[in-house]
């Protein structure tokens, strides 16, 4: 089973600066993502009339800091909207170009897929939002495939070339860099590591004045996948026991959810003691260190296993022990992005069932609103992943996730309103 989504594209036929050509893709994945055959020419997004120049986060190597630099964009398209980012989630996904094969086409490229913030200005076709809203911004869809058609726009046939490209459906969402090159602008649709992001209306979900709006963003992708493949996949029912490796923000949120569904076994596996502190504060039952010699020993206790597990490490073996832990029927989800491939024994699958989900099978317009209720109800705490950091303090945050200090740093851009949470 390889995680083909998140692996690099290595197209090296470069056009001259200013120009691109659309996404085109290798063969072998076309059946999942826009025709081969579209290569003609278009303009980047820059060479219309400058619209901004703000500062932004920008990745230039797979092994290098980030670099808060200045960027410039052109005007909007008819359906895209400007907001103005006050908060932006770090999710681990956001660090898929530290691995060399996948940063290859990317970079240099503004990350950043949780942001949330307050519309400046609309393209003369929006109708779904108004300047001033407060909006949180997920993942990009088209809205036309038998996907999105159907509700699935999580699994959109485009969701590739949308959101892990870097550059948007047709290869032309880039901003210009003040020394002039090509920085890839619409990461997931967004690149919201930034003050200013340009987004399609079809991402937004506006939200209530009255919430923390510089808190949200972590909805619009690891809140949602965790809580997500709990509440929309397992549909996880009072009763029921689930074992959840890895305790990041998407591992703790799919907790939460599975305590407010009534689970009564929920069992918890990370490396770091503290996200395991954390996950008992939140719910788990149990919790087994990662680097225990028979973690599948331990989950099982003897018994014959539990109904549902959820793998957020993208750890080949970990995924393994994700199914193995299951009792038979047993459904594993997967949702760890990485490189690794996984290799299984067909029998282990007997009776049970493995899927790999996207954005936790959501619509984020209705699923962030009701994720929004249930934090307000209380049994959805997620703000208690949550420390702020400067924008500028990008490296800092990004140490403090890997080390497993934070859980989930969010990047304020509001230089006058910063004041550090929790
Ligand atoms: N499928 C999707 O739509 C989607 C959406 C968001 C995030 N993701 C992916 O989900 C994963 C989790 O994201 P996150 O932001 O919570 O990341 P994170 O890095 O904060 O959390 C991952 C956790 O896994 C733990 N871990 C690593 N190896 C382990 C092992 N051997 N045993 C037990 N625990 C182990 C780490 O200690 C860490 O706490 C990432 O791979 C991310 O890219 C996927
Ligand atoms: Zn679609
Ligand atoms: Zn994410």
């Amino acid at each position: 089973m390889k995680l083909w989504l998140f692996r690099s594209k290595r197209t090296s036929d470069r056009l001259p600066t200013g120009w691109h050509r659309t996404f085109s893709l290798p063969s072998s994945r076309a059946e999942n993502d826009r025709p081969a055959s579209i290569s003609h020419l278009v303009q980047p997004t820059y060479e219309r009339d400058v619209l901004k120049t703000f500062d932004a986060a920008v990745l230039r190597k797979h092994d290098a800091a980030f670099e808060v630099e200045q960027v410039t964009i052109g005007d909007l398209r008819p359906n895209e909207v400007l907001v103005r980012i006050v908060g932006v989630g770090m999710c681990h996904t956001d660090l898929l170009a530290r691995d060399e094969d996948f940063a290859y086409d990317l970079l240099p490229l503004i990350p950043g897929h949780e942001g949330s913030g307050v519309i400046e200005s609309i393209g003369h076709d929006v109708t779904l939002v108004k300047i001033g809203d407060h909006v949180v911004i997920s993942f990009d869809s088209c809205t036309r495939c038998a996907s999105c058609l159907s509700g699935a726009p999580a699994y959109c046939s485009e969701f590739r070339a949308r959101n892990v490209t870097g550059r948007g459906a047709e290869g032309t969402g880039v901003a210009r860099s003040a020394v002039g090159d090509d920085v890839s602008n619409r990461w997931f649709g967004q690149s919201s590591f930034a003050e200013y992001s340009i987004v399609a209306e079809r991402n937004l979900v506006v939200v209530d004045r009255s919430l923390p709006l510089e808190l949200m963003g972590p909805l619009g992708c690891s809140i949602q996948t965790g809580a997500g493949a709990v509440l929309n996949t397992m549909r996880l029912s009072p009763g029921r026991s689930i074992a959840i490796f890895g305790a990041g923000a998407v591992g703790l949120a799919a907790v939460m959810a599975a305590k407010a569904s009534g689970a009564t076994e929920i069992v918890v596996s990370d490396l770091h003691e503290s996200r395991l502190e954390l996950a008992l504060e939140l719910g788990a039952t149990s919790v087994v260190l990662g680097t225990d010699p028979d973690v599948v020993g331990r989950i099982k206790n003897g018994g014959s296993g539990v109904d549902y597990s959820l793998d957020t490490t993208a750890v080949a073996p970990v995924m393994t022990a994700a199914i193995s832990v299951l009792r038979v029927p047993g459904k594993a989800v997967l949702v760890g992005a990485g490189m690794a491939d996984l290799t299984i024994a067909p029998a282990l699958l007997a009776g049970r069932e493995v899927t790999y989900v996207l954005e936790g099978a959501a619509v984020p317009q209705l699923f962030i609103p009701r994720l929004i209720e249930m934090w307000r109800s209380g049994s959805l705490p997620f703000d208690k992943l949550i420390r702020t950091y400067r924008l500028s303090e990008i490296n800092l945050a990004e140490r403090d996730s890997l080390s497993g200090a934070t859980v989930k740093p969010v990047l304020l851009t509001d230089r006058d309103e910063f004041e550090r949470r929790p």
